[in-house]
């Protein structure tokens, strides 16, 4: 396949080439006062797309390294955590809570459903957990929990509220300071349209006095270290990843001169546009509709269509969508929409949904998916 393809997976995305071309800049040495400069505007940047009263920690990882530090530094031996879980990527709050001594107290929602504010507060005092985990998005059923009504919620209350936002930072609104969120992360890889690489962590004002209390030492996820070194590079102690952090300030450049209103927008057109069109094909959205996401759409596999069938069809037309993951698996196919993501690319993946569809013998009629994308789309003025 040459690069003329469109990825239409939930990450990793699409860059920018003055983003790829960032990367293959001459690496400064980790102390310098050159790249000392270049973090500080990048922890601005995402300082201002947080919206956070605190501080912001970048190391290299991923999602999956970023939720370890949250935990870590949050959760103590023997201390109760609300894992609010909505799918696959919620269970992996119950093991790093478990794998860092914490209790997991473990609410489940419906499948296709997730969590609103209502009685959170009753539950976090009944169950007394002294911190609270989420996903914004959870990627493998598409579906948005209601983080900032949980957080209206929680503001009467002592919780930690941790948000897993690694579907969603940059694609959809995260306000900590409105939303009372205490520590949220992601990965570079999704809607920041950066390849994998980063770790990126916000913390409330407050989290980042809990991490300078904190009696419990930890060594490479100790948030002191890591703060220390974000307000000054001298403060070594282990090596950033230089080169990313370029890609990283030029992608945040970019989001920035779109404008985040402008960003959450495109997100949120392009996803009605395409949820549009898989409605007009006939076929299911997983996530209920107060629980839609606008970066990644889980839908079920009409009868009789196998996703291997439908991927490699779809393959043979330049685009990548993603199957199901865990249960899931071969029930569901996902379409992320995120990043870069374009009305174009949203056409383009609808029709060729379309032809595949059709030559698997699900009878769709040629355009009907298309032209109700395009209706959205239009209707928006895209
Ligand atoms: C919501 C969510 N959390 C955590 C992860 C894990 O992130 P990573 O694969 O970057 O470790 C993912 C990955 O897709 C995710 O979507």
């Amino acid at each position: 396949m040459d690069e003329r393809f469109l990825l239409m997976i939930p990450g990793p995305t699409f860059s920018e080439q003055s983003v790829l071309l960032s990367l293959a800049r001459i690496t400064r040495s980790h102390v310098s006062v050159e790249f000392e400069n270049i973090l500080k505007e990048s922890l601005e940047m995402l300082k201002k797309i947080l919206n956070t009263d605190g501080e912001v920690v970048i190391m290299p990882g991923s999602g999956t390294s970023a939720m370890e530090f949250s935990i870590a530094n949050f959760v103590e031996t023997g201390s109760r955590v609300l894992n609010l879980v909505s799918g696959y990527f919620g269970e992996y709050f119950i093991q790093a809570t478990r794998a860092r001594g914490g209790i997991p107290v473990e609410v489940r929602s419906q499948l296709g459903r997730g969590f609103r504010g209502d009685g959170i507060s009753e539950l976090v005092e009944k169950e007394k957990t002294k911190v609270l985990t989420v996903q914004h998005v959870e990627t493998s059923t598409g579906v948005a929990n209601h983080i900032r009504s949980i957080g209206e919620e929680l503001k009467n209350t002592e919780t930690i509220y941790i948000v897993d936002a690694v579907a969603s930072l940059g694609g959809m609104e995260v306000n900590m300071r409105e939303w009372g969120i205490d520590v949220v992360f992601t990965g570079s890889q999704k809607a920041l349209a950066i390849p994998p690489g980063l770790a990126i962590i916000g913390l409330s004002k407050r989290a980042v006095e809990l991490i300078e209390d904190k009696k419990k030492d930890l060594f490479f996820f100790d948030g002191r270290r890591w703060l220390a070194m974000m307000r000054n590079v001298r403060n070594y102690f282990s090596t950033m990843p230089i080169n990313m952090v370029y890609a990283l300030n030029e992608s945040l450049k970019r989001i920035m001169s779109e404008g985040l209103e402008n960003r959450y927008l495109r997100h949120k057109v392009i996803a009605e546009a395409i949820r549009g069109g898989l409605e007009a094909m006939g076929l299911n959205i997983l996530a209920d509709k107060e629980f839609r996401s606008d970066t990644v759409t889980a839908v079920w596999l009409p009868e009789g269509v196998k996703f291997q069938d439908l991927n490699n069809e779809m393959t043979r037309r330049n685009i990548m969508i993603a199957g199901g993951l865990g249960e899931l698996a071969g029930k569901i196919f996902r379409v992320g929409h995120m990043g870069l993501v374009n009305p174009n690319d949203a056409i383009s993946t609808i029709a060729a949904l379309e032809r595949s569809l059709n030559k698997l013998n699900y009878p769709i009629k040629l355009g009907s998916g298309v032209e109700a994308t395009q209706q959205i789309l239009s209707k928006h003025g895209f």
